[in-house]
């Protein structure tokens, strides 16, 4: 079962079993030695998850942002924090979730979408229909504007075809 919810409307016990996963998918060890650990990150306003036999199995964070390309405002959907149980791998949920994303962000008259990720998910995500993004990303962080440098990002054509170039300043932090 793929559920779309804000996830101010999760109850306790799903919040919890959604950060269940993440400890799962990253272990505190793991997570100290993590590049990005330092940096601000957004917190998703909406989220994804797959249920299977009554337990949650994937989760993608959705996210809405007024946002510039080439200092042209523009908004753009995000996808980030994607996840899946390592036992329920393989089995195309992470692609479910994406999609579901892809929608909602057609439905919001978002004009592309946006990800970054690690160099091996590239293939992935352009599996999906996403394109890399060469151009710049800015990001905010504790409220200055910086260059996201950490992962390349990757742009979903939406509304509008996705950038493959020129800058997007997400004129907040990353997710
Ligand atoms: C990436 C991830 C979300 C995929 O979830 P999933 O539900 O198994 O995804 P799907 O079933 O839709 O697709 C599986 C495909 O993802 C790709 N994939 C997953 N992890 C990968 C990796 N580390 N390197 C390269 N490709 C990878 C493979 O093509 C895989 O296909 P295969 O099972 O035939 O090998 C999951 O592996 C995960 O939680 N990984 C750890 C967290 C993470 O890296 N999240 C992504 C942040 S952008």
């Amino acid at each position: 079962m793929l559920t779309l919810d804000r996830l101010a409307d999760l109850t306790d016990a799903d919040r919890a079993a959604a950060a269940a996963l993440g400890a799962i998918v990253y272990p505190p060890a793991d997570h100290a030695h993590w590049p990005g650990r330092h940096l601000e990150w957004d917190t998703p306003e909406w989220c994804v998850r797959v249920h299977d036999g009554g337990a949650i199995v994937s989760f993608a964070g959705v996210y809405l942002r007024d946002a510039t390309l080439d200092g042209t405002s523009v908004l753009v959907g995000g996808v980030g924090k994607v996840k899946t149980h390592p036992a329920a791998r393989g089995r195309g949920f992470a692609a479910a979730a994406v999609r579901r994303a892809g929608e909602f962000f057609e439905a919001h008259g978002a004009a592309f979408g946006l990800l970054v990720c690690r160099a091996e998910l590239v293939a992935y995500y352009e599996r999906l229909g996403w394109r890399e993004f060469a151009g710049r990303l800015i990001v905010r962080q504790r409220g200055e504007a910086t260059d996201f440098t950490l992962n390349g990002a990757m742009a979903l054509a939406v509304r509008a075809d996705a950038p493959a170039a020129g800058t997007i300043d997400l004129c907040g932090p990353p997710w």
